[in-house]
């Protein structure tokens, strides 16, 4: 069944995959654009990727704007679609909480309001850290009850953008209820590029730890041999994306996709070196030593690392049991990781040159 589908964050990266697959799957797609007048190079993207450029449409919207920065005639369209792909964020460390609540959550407020009121399902994309419930009271998050959280304080501990996304998340759960609205939430593991291509966008936290190997920044393995970046293939996580979208049995659930295959953080530079043909660091510098490290003034600057991004690295494992059956259940094979790793470096490392 092909249908029309509204997609926010469609110029992002995982936005274009995204893109790739719904065209390619005979989906028509409207995208809201902040600049719609990049819509023909976002269509020779798509069509680069292996979907159908012609089938993607632009609406001209912002979501910082009140009522989305929609026109009348392009809010009457957005409201035909049979869901609602939010993607869109803003994506920045050291982004501040009024800007970061603006876009991220007001944002998806907004988002979730048009669907529920459009009777379109919404599939919300989340992040992994959300299936970490230790990481999330540590916060100071309260899971029982998370409307009694005080988020300035986990926004104070967390960053304005993880903050947003984990606000954005719990705000939207109980708005979709309120409003008896058809909600998916998939939430992915940190972006691995293309599992063949390795293709990529420099603005992805893992091309930005590529581009830090490459040019020797990476003396040293943040953390212990048991911690992991835990990654996803953009690919994989697309097609997930698309079938969890148009599955009846995932309304109302959550799917978390992330490859617990992903090496160590030490395995996984290893594993990007040796596609760039260079020497690996050995030696692990503790998480908590980096921490003050990076307090220094200047440092994070010079070793191009921000106290937020190192969140992600962790000792702990995620329960994929549900995302294997899911994947299982549509024949979706699991990429090799370590294979997509490699191909990602290339990719990233013939870019920057
Ligand atoms: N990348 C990861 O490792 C990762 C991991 C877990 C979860 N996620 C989540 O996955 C989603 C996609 O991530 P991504 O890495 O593909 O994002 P991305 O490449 O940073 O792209 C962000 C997208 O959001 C759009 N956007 C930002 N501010 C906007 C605004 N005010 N109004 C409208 N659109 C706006 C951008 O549009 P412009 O082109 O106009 O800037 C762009 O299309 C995000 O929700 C992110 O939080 C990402």
């Amino acid at each position: 069944m092909t249908t029309t589908c509204l997609v926010t964050g469609a110029s992002g990266f995982m936005g274009r995959h995204l893109l790739a697959s719904l065209t390619a799957h005979d989906h028509t797609v409207l995208a809201l654009l902040r600049s719609p007048d990049r819509l023909p190079a976002l269509r020779a993207e798509v069509d680069a990727l292996g979907g159908c450029g012609d089938r993607l449409h632009a609406l001209a919207g912002d979501l910082a704007s009140p009522g989305l920065g929609l026109n009348g005639a392009d809010r009457r369209q957005a409201a035909q679609a049979a869901v609602a792909f939010h993607l869109g964020a803003q994506f920045a460390w050291r982004l501040p909480m009024s800007r970061a609540r603006t876009v991220n959550v007001e944002g998806t407020r907004q988002v979730a309001e048009l669907a529920a009121a459009s009777g379109s399902r919404l599939l919300m994309v989340g992040g992994f850290m959300l299936c970490n419930p230790m990481h999330l009271r540590r916060l100071g998050i309260d899971l029982e009850r998370p409307s009694r959280t005080d988020w300035p304080a986990v926004y104070r501990r967390s960053g304005g953008y993880e903050g947003s996304k984990l606000e954005a998340h719990f705000m939207v759960t109980r708005r979709m209820r309120e409003l008896s609205g058809a909600l998916t939430c998939i939430h992915p593991a940190t972006l691995c590029g293309h599992s063949r291509t390795g293709h990529i966008l420099p603005t992805q936290p893992l091309a930005g730890l590529i581009d830090n190997l490459a040019r020797g920044r990476l003396r040293a393995i943040p953390g212990t041999p048991a911690h992991w970046l835990p990654l996803v293939c953009v690919d994989f996580l697309t097609e997930l994306t698309r079938l969890a979208a148009f599955d009846p049995a995932m309304e109302g659930s959550e799917l978390l996709v992330l490859d617990d295959a992903t090496p160590s953080l030490a395995g996984l530079v290893r594993r990007l070196a040796q596609a760039l043909a260079l020497e690996p660091p050995h030696r692990h510098l503790p998480l908590g030593l980096l921490r003050a490290l990076l307090r220094v003034p200047g440092t994070a600057q010079l070793l191009r690392t921000e106290p937020e991004s190192l969140h992600f690295i962790q000792t702990h494992r995620f329960d994929t049991t549900a995302t294997r059956a899911f994947a299982a259940r549509h024949g979706v094979p699991w990429p090799d990781i370590g294979a997509a790793l490699e191909a990602t470096a290339r990719f990233a490392g013939s870019a920057g040159r």
